[in-house]
């Protein structure tokens, strides 16, 4: 009896131990929802809300830290609120008395994709939770631009297509526009952008002596939902072939379209200034042989040099 009571209160005394400790750190706990998500540009929440047990009748928060790879981006240290540029708490008028600790984030980068953790001390205990945050931006329309090949006689098609501002790294793909068939083995590749979006390009190669048809290009998220797509049509045959003796003008790109106007007015407008201003030139140096008039006017070099070719297309211009 006594060794078999013995034990059991042992036992007994353990389980209560036990017990009164889980409480003691149950007192306060920090909440977090597992995953937050943001959109690029916009606001966003990290949310995180203090449970008190029902012993706790007032609590009053002595220090929060909202953490970010080892960066505080805000802290209450002596019941007063400090945060980088950008961060605040999203209660508007927090105070030590407010559970919602959940942090706002003004206008979401891709810097702030990522683990957080918020630790929070209170006059009844303390707790340090993670939390993470998604940050997803949409991805544009997809372009495509059509170019052949720089192989001849029988030049290929090549279409590019290409759609950016996404996040996370998407994929495209072609269809065939007619009947909707995916067109295999199209890789996409990936190029990050300086704030820190995703630029994706993919292009799909089709041999010459085809028809023309259409393609759609398809650019999906990170998650497999369609973001947008774009139906182009590529020249037949015939046309191809045409454009395939000149590579030049096979690049369909607007740029070109633009450009090479905009270099022959501009040459244009040079050539008449220059004309102009070598008339007026010729004109002073007609003038500048009578010293006197303006003595300020045309040195002696001027007229040494000028005067010699002004009269040599005057010449020319009477025999013309
Ligand atoms: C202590 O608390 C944890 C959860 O916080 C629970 O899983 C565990 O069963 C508790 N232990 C005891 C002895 O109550
Ligand atoms: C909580 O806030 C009130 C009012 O702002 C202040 O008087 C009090 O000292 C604060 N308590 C602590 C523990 O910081
Ligand atoms: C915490 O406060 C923010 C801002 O008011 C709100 O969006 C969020 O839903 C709140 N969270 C909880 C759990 O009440
Ligand atoms: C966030 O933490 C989890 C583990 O808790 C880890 O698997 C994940 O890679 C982390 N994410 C980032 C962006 O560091
Ligand atoms: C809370 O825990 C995380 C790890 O989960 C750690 O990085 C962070 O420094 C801790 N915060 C504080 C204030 O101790
Ligand atoms: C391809 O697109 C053009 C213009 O969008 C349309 O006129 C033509 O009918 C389409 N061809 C096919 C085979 O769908």
């Amino acid at each position: 009896m006594t060794m078999a009571s013995a034990g059991f209160i042992f036992l007994l005394l353990l389980m209560v131990s036990v017990s009164l400790q889980n409480a003691s750190d149950a007192f306060i706990q920090v909440d977090c929802k597992k995953e937050n998500s943001g959109q690029y540009g916009q606001q966003s929440v990290v949310e995180c809300v203090i449970r008190k047990s029902e012993e706790v009748k007032d609590l009053t928060v002595s220090r929060v830290v909202w953490k970010k790879d080892g960066l505080i981006l805000l802290e209450v240290h002596n019941n007063q609120p400090r945060s980088m540029a950008g961060y605040s708490f999203a209660e508007p008028s927090w105070n030590n008395k407010s559970l919602n600790v959940s942090l706002l984030i003004a206008n979401t980068a891709v810097a702030n994709h990522g683990n957080y953790s918020c630790m929070v001390m209170t006059d009844s205990g303390l707790d340090n939770k993670s939390t993470s945050l998604r940050v997803t931006a949409k991805y544009g329309k997809p372009s495509i631009h059509t170019t052949a090949a720089n192989t001849t006689p029988s030049s290929q098609v090549t279409l590019t297509c290409r759609s950016q501002g996404g996040h996370p790294k998407g994929q495209l793909s072609w269809f065939e526009a007619p009947n909707g068939q995916l067109v295999g083995n199209v890789e996409t590749a990936a190029e990050v952008m300086p704030n820190g979006l995703f630029s994706l390009s993919s292009e799909l190669t089709l041999p010459s002596g085809r028809d023309a048809s259409n393609y759609t290009c398809v650019v999906r998220n990170a998650r497999g939902g369609k973001d947008d797509e774009v139906t182009g049509t590529i020249p037949n045959a015939g046309h191809v072939k045409g454009l395939g003796q000149d590579p030049k003008a096979k690049n369909t790109d607007l740029a070109t379209k633009v450009v090479a106007p905009l270099i022959v007015i501009g040459s244009m407008i040079v050539g008449l200034l220059f004309l102009v201003f070598w008339k007026k030139w010729c004109k002073r140096e007609d003038w500048a042989p009578q010293p006197g008039t303006d003595p300020e006017q045309g040195s002696p070099q001027h007229q040494l040099l000028g005067s010699p070719e002004c009269q040599e297309t005057n010449v020319s211009g009477d025999a013309a």
